[in-house]
C-alpha cells in the first residue's frame, strides 16, 4: 500500500496541529509494516501559490531558495518527531511538473477543461489579482465576519471570494476591484454521478460522505484551475503567463514524491497508479481539506484516467487546553519548540491515546498529557521493567527463568491481540492504548501481588524470583511491542534490553530460558517546568515573527521605492504645517473598514482626525497618549462620519504595514516641526 499525509505550506513552520496528522499516518505505518504489510509512505511540502512567493519576497530570497529552506526544516521536524517518511519532497519538481501537466494535457484533450473571461479581484495598490485566501470579508452564507476568501471557518460553506460581503484585501487592506482574466477551468460537474458513487463506496466514513453530499445538494461548480502571474507555480501548457493554481499540482505532488522514491528505488511506479491498479493508495488528511481530497482530486484522476484512492483518512483539529491554538497564549507551538523541551513520544503516545477514526477536535490538555504520559509510559510499562530486570541481571546473570510462574497471564496478553490489531487497522487508536493499558495494570497487579523484593529476601526461592520476573519482563515485552507503532524509539531500546527482536505477531509469546541484557534507564518522566518553558519559548517565537516582518530587507525587496516627488524650495516646505499633538481618543468607524477616529491634542486646541491605520493599529487603547506629527493646516475635510481636520503623518505601503511618526521625548504639543 502507498500511504500519505497532506503535504505542508511550505510557507510556514510545522506546528502540534501539522503533527497530529503526522503522527497519526506514522503509527498507521508501523502498525501495518509491523504485521507484515509493505508499505510505502510519502509527503512533500506544498511549494507553490501566492503566500510563498510574497514571504519570500519579504525575506528578500526567491521562493525557490524559501522553499529549500523550509523543506529542510520540515523534514528535520518529522524525523524528530520519529516519522518515517520513505520520501520527503516538494511540489516544485521536475517529476511534478510533468505529471501536471501531462494530467492537464489528457483532461483537456478529453474535453473537461473549458475557458471562461472573468472579472476577479484586484488588489488596486500591490497591482495583483488576490488569490482567495488575500481577501478576507463577510460569509455570503452566515454573515461570519472576516473570513476567507474561498472558505467560511464559521458554517464551513465554500464559495468565491467575489461573493465575500465587504471585501479587503489583506495584504495592503485596499478595497478590491474587479478586474477581468481568462481563465481555465476543470469541469467538474461532469464527474457529478461519478463522484457520487465513489464518495459513497466506502472510501469515507459515512459521516463525511452525508457531508459531502450537503455540498452536492448545492451544485458542483467549474473548478478554477488556472492564476495569472506573477504566480510561483508551473505554467499552463499552451496558454500565455498563466500558471496552475496551486491545489491543482498539491495532491499531484502525491504522485511526484512516490515516483522520485520509486525512481531511486528501483520500483514500478505505475502499478501503483494505473488505471486497474490493486495496490491500496490511503490518503491522511484534515478535515479543512476534505472537498479538495474526496472531488477535485478523485475526478482528476479520474479524468486522467488514473486509479482512484482506497481510503480518505480525516481527522479534526488540534486545540490545546480547550482553545484554538493561540500564538499570545503560547499554545501555537511549533515542533521544534516542541522538541526542545519534550521527548518526541510523549506527544505520539498522548496523541495516540485520545484519536480515534472520526474528524473530531482532539484537545492537548497539558496537565492532562503531563499526568497521562508519567502514570502510563513511566508508572505502568517502563516500571514494569525496572522492577523486575535488576533481579535478573543481578541474581541470575541475565538469564530468564525455562518456565512462566503464571503461565494464565501471558494468555490474557495474547487473548488482546486480535482486538489491539482491529483498532490500530481502523485507526481507533485509543481504543489500542486502552486495551494495551489495562494489560499493564493487569501486569502490575501481578507484581505488586508476588512482591519479588520481597521473594528476593527469602531462602531458597530462587526459582520464585526468576520466575516472577521473567514473567513481569515478558509482560513488558508484550506491552512494549505492542506500543511499538507510537512509541519507536522506547521499542528500541527495549529490543536491546530483551534481546530480541519483540515482533508484533508474537508480541505474546513469553521469552524463556532467554539472556537478557543489562537494564538502562528506557524514559524519564515529563516536567511541569519543561511544559512551562516551552510556552514560554512558543511566545518568543510570536514576538520573534513580528520584528521579522519589518526588517528594513524584507521592506526593500517588496515595495519597489517610490519615485521621488518633484522639487521644492524651502518656501514650498514652510508652507506644509507640522505640528507635535497627542493621541487623546482613539475608537473605531464601524461603517469605515480602514479609518480610525482620532482626537489629537495640538496644545492650542484639540481636533478630530479620520487616519487609515484601522488594519495596522488593532488595538486602540495602545494609541492613546502617543505623540504624532500632525499636518495642521490641511484644509478640513467633510467625510461621511464627520470632519476630518488634518492628517496624522505615517510611513508604510498601507493596510497592516502603517507605521506612525513619533517625536522624541521633550517635544511639547502644538510645537512647529522645521
Ligand atoms: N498544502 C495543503 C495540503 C495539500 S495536500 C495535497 C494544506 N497544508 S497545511 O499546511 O495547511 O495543512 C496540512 C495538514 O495539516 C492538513 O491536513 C491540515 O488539516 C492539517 N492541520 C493544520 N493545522 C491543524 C491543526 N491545528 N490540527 C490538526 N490538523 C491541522 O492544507
Ligand atoms: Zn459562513
Amino acid at each position: 500500500m502507498l500511504v500519505t499525509s497532506a503535504l505542508p505550506y511550505a510557507n510556514g513552520p510545522i506546528h502540534l496541529g501539522h503533527m497530529l496528522e503526522h503522527i497519526q499516518s506514522d503509527i498507521f505505518v508501523r502498525f501495518q509494516r509491523a504485521v507484515g504489510n509493505n508499505v510505502y509512505y510519502v509527503c512533500a511540502d506544498d511549494c507553490h501559490g501566492t503566500p510563498v512567493m510574497i514571504k519570500a519576497g519579504q525575506m528578500g530570497i526567491t521562493p525557490e531558495e524559501l522553499i529549500l529552506q523550509v523543506g529542510k526544516e520540515h523534514k528535520q521536524d518529522f524525523d524528530d518527531f520519529l516519522i518515517n517518511y520513505d520520501n520527503y519532497y516538494r511540489t516544485h519538481s521536475e517529476e511534478n511538473r510533468i505529471f501536471s501537466q501531462s494530467i492537464y494535457k489528457k483532461l483537456r484533450d478529453k474535453g473537461f477543461i473549458t475557458t471562461k473571461t472573468i472579472s476577479q479581484l484586484y488588489d488596486p495598490e500591490k497591482n495583483m489579482f488576490l488569490p482567495d485566501r488575500f481577501v478576507k470579508g463577510t460569509c455570503p452564507k452566515c454573515g461570519a465576519p472576516d473570513q476567507y476568501g474561498d472558505n467560511c471557518e464559521v458554517c464551513s460553506a465554500t464559495y468565491n471570494p467575489t461573493d465575500l460581503k465587504n471585501p479587503y484585501s489583506t495584504i495592503s487592506g485596499a478595497t478590491p476591484v474587479l478586474k477581468e482574466s481568462l481563465h481555465y477551468f476543470f469541469d467538474l460537474p461532469k464527474f457529478k454521478d461519478f463522484l457520487h458513487d465513489y464518495i459513497n463506496s466506502g472510501v469515507l466514513p459515512k459521516e463525511m460522505a452525508n457531508k459531502l453530499e450537503e455540498w452536492f445538494a448545492q451544485g458542483l461548480k467549474d473548478w478554477d484551475i488556472s492564476r495569472d502571474a506573477p504566480y510561483f507555480g508551473f505554467e499552463i501548457p499552451d496558454a500565455e503567463n498563466k500558471y496552475f493554481y496551486v491545489w491543482l499540482d498539491a495532491p499531484i505532488g502525491y504522485m511526484a514524491s512516490f515516483k522520485n522514491f520509486c525512481d531511486k528505488n528501483g520500483i514500478d511506479f505505475d502499478a501503483f497508479w494505473n488505471k486497474d491498479s490493486d495496490k491500496e493508495l490511503y490518503h491522511f488528511i484534515g478535515k479543512d481539506i476534505l472537498y479538495f481530497h474526496s472531488l477535485f482530486w478523485p475526478a482528476t484522476l479520474k479524468g486522467s484516467d488514473h486509479r482512484l484512492p482506497t481510503g480518505i483518512f480525516v481527522h479534526g483539529y488540534v486545540t490545546v487546553n480547550g482553545a484554538k491554538m493561540s500564538k499570545s497564549k503560547g499554545t501555537f507551538i511549533k515542533a521544534s519548540t516542541y522538541l526542545k523541551h519534550l521527548k518526541p513520544e510523549c506527544l505520539r503516545y498522548y496523541f495516540a491515546s485520545k484519536m480515534n477514526n472520526q474528524a473530531v477536535d482532539l484537545d492537548l490538555a497539558l496537565d492532562d498529557f503531563v499526568a497521562k504520559v508519567n502514570s502510563d509510559i513511566v508508572g505502568k510499562v517502563v516500571n514494569l521493567a525496572s522492577r523486575t530486570a535488576g533481579f535478573i541481571n543481578k541474581r541470575f546473570n541475565g538469564m530468564l527463568a525455562d518456565k512462566p510462574n503464571d503461565p494464565a497471564l501471558m494468555e490474557k496478553f495474547a487473548a488482546a491481540m486480535p482486538e489491539i490489531k482491529q483498532a490500530y487497522d481502523c485507526r481507533n487508536y485509543s481504543d489500542a492504548v486502552r486495551a494495551i493499558m489495562s494489560l499493564a495494570d493487569e501486569a502490575n497487579r501481578y507484581i505488586d501481588a508476588m512482591a519479588p523484593w520481597v521473594i528476593a529476601k527469602q531462602e531458597g526461592q530462587d526459582e520464585k524470583l526468576q520466575a516472577v520476573c521473567t514473567d513481569g519482563i515478558n509482560c513488558f515485552k508484550a506491552l512494549i511491542t505492542y506500543l511499538s507503532p507510537i512509541l519507536p524509539e522506547v521499542y528500541l531500546k527495549a529490543k536491546e534490553l530483551l534481546n530480541d527482536k519483540l515482533e508484533f505477531n508474537n508480541a505474546a509469546s513469553p521469552l524463556l530460558g532467554h539472556q537478557i541484557n543489562k537494564f538502562t534507564p528506557l524514559f524519564t518522566r515529563i516536567d511541569t517546568k519543561d511544559i512551562e518553558a516551552m510556552i514560554e519559548d512558543s511566545k518568543k517565537d510570536l514576538a520573534a515573527a513580528k520584528t521579522s516582518v519589518t526588517t528594513p530587507k524584507a521592506e526593500e525587496k517588496t515595495n519597489a521605492f517610490e519615485p521621488l516627488a518633484d522639487e521644492i524650495s524651502i518656501d514650498d516646505f514652510a508652507k506644509v504645517d507640522l505640528r507635535v499633538a497627542t493621541i487623546v481618543k482613539a475608537e473605531e468607524v464601524p461603517e469605515a473598514r480602514k479609518l480610525l477616529r482620532l482626537e489629537v491634542d495640538l496644545g492650542f486646541e484639540k481636533r478630530q482626525v479620520f487616519a487609515g491605520i484601522k488594519h495596522a493599529y488593532t488595538d486602540v487603547s495602545k494609541l492613546i497618549g502617543r505623540k504624532v506629527v500632525v499636518v495642521a493646516n490641511l484644509k478640513p475635510r467633510q467625510m461621511k462620519f464627520g470632519l476630518s481636520q488634518g492628517m496624522v503623518t505615517a510611513a508604510g505601503p498601507g493596510g497592516t504595514e502603517v507605521f506612525l511618526l513619533s517625536v522624541d521625548d521633550g517635544a511639547k504639543n502644538g510645537d512647529r516641526i522645521h
